[in-house]
C-alpha cells in the first residue's frame, strides 16, 4: 500500500533567519499521485522536500506517512529519514565516487541485502530505461553532469521506493534529454504507482508531468489542483502569471483608459467592477482571436481595435504583440498569422476566457452570477491544500 502523506501547519524557520522558509503548509497527497512543487527560486521548495525526508526539521507543525506520524514538534516525535521508506534524488546528487555506475546502482539493494544476482537484473534493466547502460563500469568522475545525474535517479529507482522525492532531477540536461526522461519518468510512476514528489522552477515541467501540482511563492501555498485547474483556474495573480507562456496578459480596471475597447467589454468592466469588485482582468494570449480591421466578432465577445506592433515566430507557432487603447498585450496562434506590423486589426476574447481578480489578486470565486464566465471546481474555501487529482 503506497501510503498517503500529510502535512499539517508545517513551518520551518532556519537558525539566525527572522523569516519562515516555509510558513503553515498543510497539505494532503493521496496515494499513488505525481505531486510537483513548483514555484520561483528560495520559495521553500527544497526545504519543504527536506523535511518530508527527514532531512530537516520543522520548527512547528506534523508530517505524517501513511497511519505513521514521522515528525512532529508538539510530541516530540522524528523518525529518521532510512526508516521512512523514501527514495530521494536532490539537487546535489551524491554519489559513491569509489564506486562504478552499476556499483552504485546496486548499493541500494546491498544494503537490502538482496542476492548478487537480483541487484544486478535490477540494476541492469533501470540502467537500461534512463540510457546509461553503457557507462555502468565508468567511475562517477568519468561522467558529465546529466549522466551522473541519471546515475543519481537510478540508483534511487532500483529499490522501488513506494515514496519518490526529487528535487529538480532533470536540471542538468538538455532539452532532449529532458523530454525523454520526463516522458521515462512518467512511466516508471505508472508501472509503480509510487507516490512522486517532484520539485521544480519550471511550469511547463510541472505541466507535462503533474497530476497535481503545488505553487508556492515564499513559503506559502498558493494553490494545489490539477494542471489543467492551474492553468484554466488560477486561484490569484501570482499563479496565473507563473503558469504560462507568454504570460497572461491583465487589464487594470483603474489605472488603464480603455475608451479603446469595445462598449460591450467597457459595459462589462463597468459591472464586475461595481457589482463584483473586480479589479482586474486576465486574458492568456491563445484566448485573443484577431480579424482583419473590418471583421465582426461574435456578439458575445468582447472586442475592440488594435495596432500590430510585433510578429514573433517562434518556429510552430507565432506571437503578436499588440497595442490595444493603452494597453500592450500578446496574442499567440498555432497558424501563420496573416498580419504585419501597424496593421489595424479586430481582436477578440470569449467571454469565458475572462479571468477576473480583486484588488487583492484573488480570483473572484462568485462568478456563477455571470452567466458563461469560469469558475474553479477548487474555490476558495475548498481549496485548503488536499492533493487529489480525481476530485
Ligand atoms: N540551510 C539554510 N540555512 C539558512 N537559510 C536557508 C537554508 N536553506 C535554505 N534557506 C533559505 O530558505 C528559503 C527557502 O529555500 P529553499 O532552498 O527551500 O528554496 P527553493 O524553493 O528550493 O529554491 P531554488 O529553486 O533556488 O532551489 C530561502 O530564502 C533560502 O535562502
Ligand atoms: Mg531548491
Amino acid at each position: 500500500m503506497v501510503p498517503r502523506i500529510t502535512l499539517r501547519g508545517i513551518q520551518k524557520y532556519y537558525s539566525g533567519s527572522r523569516v519562515p522558509a516555509v510558513k503553515g503548509l498543510d497539505l494532503d497527497i493521496d496515494d499513488g499521485e505525481f505531486l510537483c512543487i513548483l514555484g520561483p527560486s528560495g520559495c521553500g521548495k527544497t526545504t519543504t522536500l527536506r523535511m518530508i525526508a527527514g532531512l530537516e526539521h520543522p520548527t512547528a507543525g506534523e508530517i505524517q506517512v501513511g497511519d505513521q506520524v514521522v515528525d512532529s514538534v508538539e510530541q516530540g516525535i522524528y523518525v529518521p529519514p532510512e526508516k521512512r521508506n523514501m527514495g530521494f534524488v536532490f539537487q546535489s546528487y551524491a554519489l559513491w565516487p569509489h564506486l562504478t555506475v552499476q556499483d552504485n546502482v546496486e548499493f541500494g539493494l546491498e544494503l537490502r541485502n538482496v542476492d548478487s544476482a537480483t541487484r544486478k537484473a535490477a540494476a541492469n534493466q533501470v540502467l537500461e530505461k534512463l540510457g546509461i547502460a553503457k557507462y555502468s563500469k565508468r567511475y562517477p568522475s568519468d561522467l558529465s553532469g546529466g549522466q551522473q545525474q541519471r546515475v543519481a535517479l537510478a540508483r534511487m529507482l532500483a529499490v522501488q521506493p513506494s515514496v519518490i522525492l526529487m528535487d529538480e532531477p532533470l536540471s542538468n540536461l538538455d532539452a532532449k534529454l529532458r523530454l525523454e526522461m520526463r516522458a521515462e519518468l512518467k512511466k516508471i510512476h505508472l508501472e509503480t504507482r509510487a507516490t512522486v514528489l517532484f520539485v521544480t522552477h519550471d511550469q511547463w515541467e510541472a505541466m507535462t508531468l503533474a497530476s497535481v501540482i503545488a505553487v508556492m511563492s515564499e513559503g506559502t501555498l498558493q494553490q494545489l489542483g490539477t494542471p489543467d485547474d492551474i492553468y484554466n483556474h488560477p486561484r490569484n495573480r501570482f499563479v496565473a502569471e507563473f503558469v504560462g507562456n507568454p504570460p497572461i496578459n491583465f487589464i487594470e480596471f483603474a489605472a488603464d483608459d480603455h475608451s479603446a475597447l469595445s462598449a460591450s467589454l467597457q459595459q462589462f468592466m463597468d459591472d464586475v467592477r461595481s457589482g463584483h469588485g473586480a479589479e482586474s482582468v486576465g486574458v492568456r494570449p491563445e484566448s485573443i482571436r484577431l480579424l482583419p480591421a473590418a471583421g465582426t466578432a461574435p456578439d458575445t465577445a468582447y472586442s475592440g481595435q488594435a495596432v500590430v506592433a510585433s510578429v514573433m515566430p517562434t518556429g510552430g507557432s507565432w506571437i503578436i504583440e499588440l497595442v490595444w487603447g493603452e494597453q500592450r498585450v500578446f496574442a499567440t496562434t498555432n497558424s501563420p498569422p496573416n498580419v504585419q506590423f501597424k496593421d489595424i486589426v479586430t481582436l477578440w476574447v470569449a467571454q469565458g476566457d475572462l479571468h477576473l481578480f480583486d484588488e487583492n489578486g484573488d480570483r473572484l470565486s462568485n462568478l456563477d452570477a455571470l452567466p458563461g464566465l469560469p469558475d474553479s471546481k477548487y474555490s476558495k474555501e475548498q481549496n485548503v491544500g488536499h492533493a487529489t487529482s480525481t476530485t
